[in-house]
């Protein structure tokens, strides 16, 4: 029986979190002090129980090898669609003062949202998943469902939990909550953004009849040379 999961690879130390804060500088713009401390703590909990050093060491794309990006870290991209998160909740607040978003949960879940990605996305899990894809599953669990169980073990809120389950695939099943549903659509418009601007690397691009990708300027004027 497989128990790989609760194979913890190194300890979670003071120098891990820093890691984390380091990698995500937005973690110090969460207002509520303990929800702060529990979203470090849930990524260094999932990093220790991973192949991966630290969250800029894993690989920048939206799923095992697709839809990756040519430059940058998988940190760019929680980045990414945390500022994209707050900015549309910030333009809905603006707008409508009456609106009752909780800035806190959309930032938190933002930066979070992908946590499962070190277990998902770990090289060893890869490769044990394609030994055998029917012993257990592949992958047995995708990055929001071992998300989920990372922010319920370290005692994140449900409101933060729900967002790391329901972000992707597994929300279209369920209701999602205000601020997941803006997690959601910061998250897909990062990885449809990217592939237009020419971000991801080609071969990885997820198919969609409606994309079209521009050259980036460097490519361009080495194109041209
Ligand atoms: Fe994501």
């Amino acid at each position: 029986m497989a128990l790989h999961y609760l194979k913890q690879q190194r300890p979670i130390t003071d120098a891990l979190r820093r890691s984390v804060a380091e990698d995500l500088p937005e973690l110090a713009d969460i207002g509520d002090a303990e929800l702060r401390r529990k979203a470090i703590e849930a990524w260094a909990f999932a990093l220790s129980h991973s192949s991966f050093a630290r969250i800029s060491d894993i690989p920048p794309g939206g799923n095992p090898g697709m839809n990756v990006l040519k430059r940058g870290s998988q940190a760019d991209h929680l980045r990414g669609v945390a500022r994209l998160a707050l900015q549309i909740a910030d333009t809905c607040i603006a707008q409508r003062p009456e609106v009752r978003i909780d800035r806190d949960v959309v930032l938190c879940g933002a930066l979070c949202h992908d946590v499962g990605k070190c277990y998902e996305f770990d090289p060893e899990n890869q490769a044990r998943w394609a030994d055998d894809p029917s012993a257990t599953g592949q992958p047995t669990l995708r990055h929001t469902v071992f998300g989920t169980y990372v922010c319920l073990a370290v005692g994140l809120p449900e409101e933060i939990a729900h967002i790391a389950c329901a972000h992707s695939l597994e929300g279209q099943h369920i209701g999602v909550s205000s601020e997941c549903m803006i997690v959601r659509h910061a998250d897909h418009a990062y990885w449809s953004v990217a592939g237009t601007l020419g971000l991801l690397t080609p071969e990885t691009l997820r198919p969609n009849p409606i994309l079209r990708v521009r050259r980036l300027a460097d490519e361009l004027k080495q194109a041209a040379e």
